[in-house]
């Protein structure tokens, strides 16, 4: 079995500016971040830091294109750290900046992506409550010369440390909100339920879960669009937990066939783990009634005041008052597209689909899509 080890440092900070403050950010520093994000919170520090604002680069998920851009303006800057201040697009564009040598286009860096090395100390603020990407050492860049999206991964991709500002969600808009803590929630459960997990991973799923459903239960029950952020740290946390968890564990069903409809429909990645999460589940239960998903249940029972039998439908009920679902073909499905989902997930997916529950074949998934459409 695979030993559980936690890389990046971890700590919290009040805002912004205590953070600073701790790890004396200054010229040497360059902050990679979004101008909406580092107008309002960081600006008016004066921190001297130089500043890299992703959005210019392109709007959407991270592509060689974008990053190739930013090392190309980076090329004549003298700094030393990254701070990666931002959701997921601005966090995988950070760890790839800080394996890349001056002279790197991303295409080398998968060339040689077994011996990376770190070439800048690169610190993770996560500005959203989902990705857990803070604590990984994987990015996920959309190789668009070469048609294909697929993972950069390497040891030397860990951030030194993962700084949780809970102010800085502050501004968070409420989809956003939603889809990340879905994710987050995802996470849990996926990590929870492999077949790699770990006492010690297993403890931060539970964790995370606990902390996700009593802070959306709150919010739900506020009925305000903002009743979450009076949970804020606790959703951070959460995501930090979970991302550390399946950092470990793996990602499963769940999320390999949400892929698809990121990649062929642009559907969000939490949303589109939302849209296949219920059925995922019921297969899981058909398929293998016995097992670890008894525990879950109990777990699930325990946060929603229901019994464990009925305790995974309470979750579908609470995540879709957390944010409306619809069925696959609302959100520009077909049906004819169900059968090439499928066999794609079975072909390119191998690496999550080991993590499932249960084993599923692809007539299971291809059934899983057509449940959801
Ligand atoms: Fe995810």
């Amino acid at each position: 079995m695979k030993a559980f080890q936690l890389i990046p440092s971890i700590a919290e900070y009040a805002d912004f500016g205590t953070l600073a403050k701790a790890l004396k950010f200054g010229p040497a520093d360059l902050i990679l971040t979004n101008e909406y994000i580092y107008n309002p919170t960081i600006a008016s520090l004066k921190l001297g830091c130089h500043t890299c604002f992703q959005e210019k680069y392109g709007a959407g998920e991270p592509t060689d294109v974008m990053v190739d851009a930013i090392l190309n303006d980076l090329r004549d800057k003298d700094y030393d750290r990254i701070v990666a201040v931002g959701g997921g697009t601005v966090i995988d564009i950070a760890k790839v900046l800080s394996v890349a040598q001056p002279s790197d286009k991303v295409d080398d860096l998968y060339d040689r992506m077994a011996s990376l090395e770190k070439e800048h100390p690169l610190i993770i603020v996560p500005t959203t409550c989902g990705t857990g990407s803070e604590v990984t050492n994987i990015s996920i860049i959309n190789r668009t010369t070469k048609g294909i999206k697929v993972g950069l991964v390497s040891p030397a991709m860990f951030a030194d440390e993962a700084a949780l500002v809970p102010a800085m969600l502050d501004s968070l808009p409420y989809p956003v909100f939603a889809t990340s803590s879905i994710d987050a929630m995802v996470h849990a459960v996926e990590s929870y339920l492999s077949p790699n997990a770990c006492a010690l991973s297993e403890m931060l799923s539970e964790k995370a879960l606990q902390l996700i459903l009593r802070g959306w239960k709150d919010a739900v029950a506020s009925g305000s669009k903002d009743g979450w952020k009076q949970h804020a740290p606790e959703f951070l946390r959460a995501s930090n937990f979970a991302g550390i968890a399946f950092g470990h564990a793996g990602c499963a069903a769940v999320h390999a066939m949400a892929y698809p409809l990121g990649g062929v429909h642009h559907i969000p990645h939490g949303q589109a783990n939302q849209l296949m999460f219920a059925d995922v589940m019921r297969k899981y239960q058909e398929k293998k009634p016995i097992g670890k998903i008894n525990r879950l249940e109990e777990l699930l029972a325990k946060e929603l005041d229901v019994e464990p039998v009925f305790a995974l439908e309470q979750l579908y009920t609470l995540m879709d008052a957390v944010l409306e679902r619809g069925p696959l073909h609302a959100h520009g499905v077909t049906a004819e597209e169900l059968p090439d989902f499928a066999h794609s997930v079975m072909q390119t997916q191998q690496r999550l689909l080991g993590n499932n529950y249960a084993v599923l074949t692809e007539e299971d998934l291809l059934a899983i899509y057509r449940a959801a459409y």
